[in-house]
């Protein structure tokens, strides 16, 4: 299939820039796996900092950051609250009960965002011996199945205080927590303060071809390193994607904000199309959740026909409902692009 020309179907979707490219090129290498790399050393140090964490971990992926947290925090039978929608639960292919015998405990949020009483109810009591015990509190910021929703601080704060007090540790998924930092205005440190570990994917709104950094205290970062290797996931000369890392750090961030103005726009302009339901409430960041309110066109229907005669590609969740996400390939002509293509498919 070619690629297609706009193409909203994740910020997974980028294509390393040419000075991504150049920094990879000219990348000073080591063996990662014994700590060598300048390049890798370099990438945990800025998001230790970035975080305000004692160290952190470059791993593969945001699944890996996921599942060592739930590993190094949980032990076999214990449960891990996290809400409904989380990452972990649908799209890790069950991963916490494979890798750590985990069982997951889902909260009922509104789009994704749960509550501190919600939490103190979900937590197991003490005492019972037939009942699991509650180890891991998870969040994640900003929401993906919640439309890009940007857990607020203080809600933060709450959920990880109820948790503490009842002697979890608290783990942020943060594969976009930098669009909530950029559309917040609140710091990654501040974010990250209520909790234990802490990760942001680079190979999202970040724009790298691959890899992910977990952050935690020192001890935390240790045992996370011998579960990589127990995974498989230690590296040689990995500073080769780190300075994609280094790089995006240094130049992608405060772009995000484009990516959301993007959406916005988006978002306005599928708003005022007949056919199309939209709440503009819930676009708080790069993520588009719109339903599809037309007698002879499914939301599966209308991607196909998006990709196949447009050459715009969005993701259909349900018969519905349709996902669009900006990234940094994603220029605001193609939002013009996209929106008129979904205008003529209605129209027709
Ligand atoms: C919220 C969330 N967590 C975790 C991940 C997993 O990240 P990765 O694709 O880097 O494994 C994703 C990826 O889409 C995600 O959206």
């Amino acid at each position: 299939m070619n690629t297609p020309r706009v193409d909203l179907y994740s910020d997974t979707q980028t294509w390393p820039s040419t000075g991504m490219r150049d920094a990879i090129a000219n990348a000073e290498v080591g063996d990662e796996q014994r700590g060598e790399d300048p390049t890798v050393n370099r990438l945990q140090e800025m998001v230790a900092e970035l975080l305000g964490k004692e160290a952190a971990l470059f791993l593969p992926s945001g699944t890996m950051c996921n599942q060592i947290a739930l590993r190094v925090w949980g032990r076999p039978g214990a449960e891990v609250i996290l809400d409904q929608t989380a990452h972990p639960i649908h799209f890790e292919g069950g991963g916490p009960a494979a890798l750590s015998g985990l069982m997951v405990r889902p909260v009922a949020g509104e789009r994704g965002i749960f509550t501190a009483d919600q939490v103190a109810s979900a937590i197991r009591p003490e005492g019972l011996r037939h009942l699991p015990q509650s180890a891991i509190l998870s969040i994640e910021q900003t929401s993906n199945l919640g439309g890009g929703a940007v857990w607020p601080l203080e809600g933060i704060e709450a959920v990880a205080e109820v948790a503490h007090g009842r002697g979890l540790k608290v783990h942020m998924d943060g594969a976009r927590l930098p669009n909530a930092v950029v559309a917040s205005g609140v710091a990654a440190r501040d974010f990250s303060a209520p909790c234990d570990s802490v990760w942001i994917d680079l190979s999202k709104g970040l724009g790298c071809p691959v890899g992910a950094v977990l952050a935690g205290p020192a001890a935390f970062i240790e045992e996370a390193f011998r579960c990589k290797h127990q995974f498989g996931g230690a590296m040689r000369q990995a500073g080769i994607i780190a300075a994609a890392g280094v790089y995006a750090l240094e130049h992608n961030v405060e772009r995000l904000a484009e990516d959301h103005a993007n959406a916005r726009a988006l978002a306005e302009g599928l708003a005022a199309t007949d056919g199309i339901l939209l709440d503009l409430e819930t676009v708080e960041t790069n993520m588009v959740y719109f339903d599809v309110e037309d007698a002879t066109m499914s939301a599966p229907t209308m991607c196909k026909a998006l990709e196949t005669e447009h050459g715009v590609r969005m993701g259909a969740l349900d018969d519905k409902t349709i996902r669009a996400v900006t990234h940094l390939d994603v220029a605001a002509d193609d939002i013009t692009v996209a929106l008129n293509a979904i205008r003529k498919l209605l129209a027709a």
